[in-house]
């Protein structure tokens, strides 16, 4: 198998998201924040958000594709801020959902999200120059073969080329090829479901995020 990393079109957004929602379909937080399932609506949803983002000369899609079979098997999206870049904008404590939010999904939960990921950039890097990592996601099919890494590789290569640091919110399973890169556990966020109005068990280890950052090549030792 040949991976090559690629710049992802617009048009190729609904595959983007088939990923997206495979890749993340063991996490528990997916049950919780979409209980009616990968829906039409959640599709649509998505696709729109994505959408929007594209324009933005700081949002980077990219994808790596088998060059054997020219199957895109894993995607990322990656914002790359400038000295000085105005911040996005941090949701009020009480904004509403936006129209098209799908149908029974956990606004207040996607919401305090949201928020704490505003919170965790602002505060690791202020208005300087960085790279977020949206999103990395590898078809599950295609796990554990190195294409998170190469991926990822890529990324790196932008920020190290910008002198430049990198940070991210990792699930746990992440965790290990992102510490094998030179990322930094920050900060683990916990955050209760049941405040979000879950009742059901769901294991609190597992849907735990760390906030990770890997320091620009000139800050780090070496
Ligand atoms: C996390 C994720 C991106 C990793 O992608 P991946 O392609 O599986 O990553 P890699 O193959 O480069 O590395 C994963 C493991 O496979 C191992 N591996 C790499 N190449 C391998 C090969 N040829 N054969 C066997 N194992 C291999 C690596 O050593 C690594 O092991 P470790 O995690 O125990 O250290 C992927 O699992 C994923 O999409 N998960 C769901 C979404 C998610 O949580 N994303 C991260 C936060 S956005």
């Amino acid at each position: 198998m040949h991976i090559t990393i690629h710049p992802l079109p617009p048009t190729e957004i609904p595959t983007f998201i088939t990923i997206e929602l495979a890749a993340f379909a063991p996490h528990p937080r997916i049950p919780m924040l979409w209980p009616r399932g990968y829906t039409p609506d959640l599709h649509a949803y998505m696709a729109r958000v994505k959408r929007e983002a594209f324009p933005s000369p700081s949002n980077h899609f990219i994808k790596a594709v088998d060059s054997d079979t020219g199957e895109i098997v894993g995607v990322s999206q990656f914002e790359i801020k400038e000295e000085g870049d105005e911040a996005g904008e941090l949701l009020a404590e009480d904004a509403p959902p936006p129209g098209d939010w799908p149908e029974g999904g956990n606004w207040g939960m996607k919401r305090f999200f949201a928020r704490e990921s505003w919170r965790l950039v602002e505060g690791s890097f202020g208005r300087g120059a960085h790279v977020v990592i949206d999103l990395l996601l590898i078809h599950p099919t295609h796990q554990h073969r190195g294409i998170g890494s190469q991926l990822l590789q890529h990324v790196l290569e932008e920020a190290d080329s910008r002198n430049i640091p990198v940070g991210l919110e990792s699930t746990p399973a992440g965790l290990a090829l992102y510490k094998r890169h030179g990322f930094v556990e920050t900060r683990v966020i916990k955050a209760d479901m049941r405040a979000f109005g879950w009742r059901e068990e769901y294991d609190e280890e597992a849907a735990k995020r760390v906030w990770m950052v890997r320091d620009k090549v000139g800050g780090r030792e070496g």
